[in-house]
Order: structure tokens, then sequence, then C-alpha cells
């Protein structure tokens, strides 16, 4: 498929809104979140205990959390059942991680889309030196608009911590109904909050969050529930991963700590202040049990 070029229709709040997550990934992705997290993926894990990191062992040192952020694509990814003769969407693709991995493990054919040009550029770096390359695509795609696929073309879609970024999710996840065969499967993971968050709770943590990152708001069990029967998909199961991703919040804490010491060594002022000011609203919505990872799979029917 050849590379999409934005057709751009959007109102100005849309668009200052998604130039702003493409500034976000294409400034903070190889320091911030390949150096600081994961050189292949950028989302939480799930941790088993044998993963937690050892005393004095380095994020990046830690194969621990290398683990558990890829156990967490298993998991998502595997109740839509990608088999190899598949067409598979990974939309909002990252750096490519999540499609390197399931071309590997299930010989499938993978397009990822991101509105990141240098989340794509590293992503297609990636494929070229896997020798997968004729089996994945990364294309520039704004999925708060329309995607890029022909009605009923594709077997799954995978969307991994990435529709809380998007201005129109309702838009979105009708979208993939379209291009989604009939039984074709939507595996999805995001970052959401608690049902019945109250105004005070959103105030004070979901807002301050949602600014940071920047996100254009959480959607709850609840929520994601009846936008995904108006969307025309039927859910197949949904999982919250509260208290199975608590080792996430830990080791953000303790990186806030470390931002702090590494100031003393010299690490400039401003990006001190960069990283301190994305992980401190996470971590007091986590912290405050508001903020939660949340799993699904919902099916065309
Ligand atoms: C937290 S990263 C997750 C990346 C990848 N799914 C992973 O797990 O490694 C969020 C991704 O969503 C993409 N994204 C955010 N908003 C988007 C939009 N409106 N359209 C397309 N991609 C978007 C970003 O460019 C980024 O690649």
């Amino acid at each position: 498929m050849k590379a999409t070029n934005r057709r751009d229709t959007r109102t100005s709040g849309e668009h200052n809104h998604e130039s702003a997550v493409a500034h976000h990934y294409d400034t903070l992705t190889e320091e911030f979140y390949l150096g600081g997290w994961n050189p292949d993926h950028i989302h939480f894990g799930l941790f088993e205990r044998e993963d937690r990191p050892r005393r004095g062992e380095s994020l990046q040192e830690s194969a621990g959390l290398a683990r558990a952020v890829e156990r967490m694509v298993d998991v998502v990814v595997a109740p839509a059942a990608i088999a190899a003769h598949h067409h598979v969407v990974d939309a909002g693709c990252g750096v490519g991680g999540t499609a390197i991995r399931l071309v590997r493990q299930t010989g499938c054919r993978v397009t990822g889309v991101s509105l990141s040009s240098k989340q794509l550029e590293i992503a297609r770096r990636k494929a070229a030196d896997t020798n997968l390359g004729h089996r994945i695509a990364f294309n520039f795609a704004d999925c708060s608009r329309s995607l890029p696929f022909a009605d009923n073309s594709v077997d799954a879609v995978v969307n991994i911590e990435s529709a809380c970024h998007y201005s129109d999710r309702e838009r979105f996840l009708r979208e993939v109904r379209r291009i989604l065969k009939p039984g074709g499967r939507l595996a999805a993971m995001d970052w959401m909050t608690v049902d019945n968050l109250s105004k005070d709770q959103n105030d004070r943590f979901i807002r301050p969050l949602c600014e940071a990152w920047p996100v254009s708001g959480l959607e709850s069990e609840g929520s994601y529930t009846g936008k995904l029967r108006d969307a025309g998909l039927r859910l197949i199961e949904f999982e919250g991963f509260d208290g199975k991703d608590e080792e996430n919040l830990r080791i953000i804490k303790e990186r806030l700590n470390l931002l702090l010491t590494l100031k003393l060594f010299g690490i400039p002022e401003t990006t001190v202040q960069q990283y301190t000011a994305l992980f401190e609203p996470l971590c007091e919505a986590w912290s405050n049990k508001v903020f939660v990872l949340g799993r699904y799979c919902a099916e065309r029917p």
C-alpha cells in the first residue's frame, strides 16, 4: 500500500490536538520512550512476580520490564486469534514493535499507521532490519479521521495505548467496523478511568493528566461498552488490569525520584521539568485509583 497523505478536513480544535500529539511523539520518542522505557514498545507492561526489576538494576537493563511489555502485547492480541493469512492493522503503531512481533509469531501481514513521522521512520527502519519487510508496511494516518483501508478488507485491528489520544473515538470505532471483515476483531488496550468518576476526581486527577500527555479524554469500561455498541461492534471480553499493573506505577515513581537526582548530575533543568510534568499527574491519578489500564476485544458481527 502506498503511503497516504493527510486529507485535512478537521476543525481547528481537532487540528491543534492531533498536531500536539504528533509533536509529542516526534520529539519524545527517541530519548524519553525508547531510551527510557523500551526500545521497541511504547506501552505499559503486565508483570509476573519474576519480572520485577531487581534492586539496583536499571530500567534499561531490566529483562523483566521487557518481558512484561511483550506479555502485554500477547495478552491483548490473543482473542483476535491472528493467523498467517490475516491482514492486520495496527492503529497507532508506535515504532513497529507490535507489528514485527505479530509477523514473527503468526506470519500474518501487518499495516501499522501513526501520525508521528518520526515513529514511522524508526518503524520502517526496524522492519527493514528484520527481513520481514515484505509483510509489513507503515503509513501515515490520523485515526480520528477516515482510516485508509477499503470496506470489509481487514481481518483484525490492534490498538494499544493509542485511542485515548484520538479527538474522535466514536468515529475511529465506526471506521474500525467499516474496514473489518464480518467476524473480524478489534483487540485493544487503553488508558482508562473508573466508571462513575466524580467531577472532583475528574478536575483533580484526570484533566491534568490529559493536558500533560496529551490525551483527549479517558473512556471507562462503561463508556467503551456503549461506544463499541453504538459503532456496531459486539464486545467479546473486557478486562481491567486493576492491581495487575501496579509494577508500572512503582517504576514510574522510581523514575520520578531519579529525575530529581539526575538534576544534580547536570541533566538540563528543562528536560527534568518536562519529564516531571508528564510523570507527576500520571502518578497522582494512578495512586488515587482513578486511572486504570484496560483491554477489550470486540467483533464485527
Ligand atoms: C503510547 S504510543 C503506543 C504505540 C504502540 N501502539 C505501542 O504499543 O508501542 C501511542 C501511539 O498512538 C499514535 N497516535 C496517537 N494519536 C493518533 C492518531 N490520531 N492517529 C494515528 N495515530 C495516533 C501515536 O503516534 C503513537 O504511535
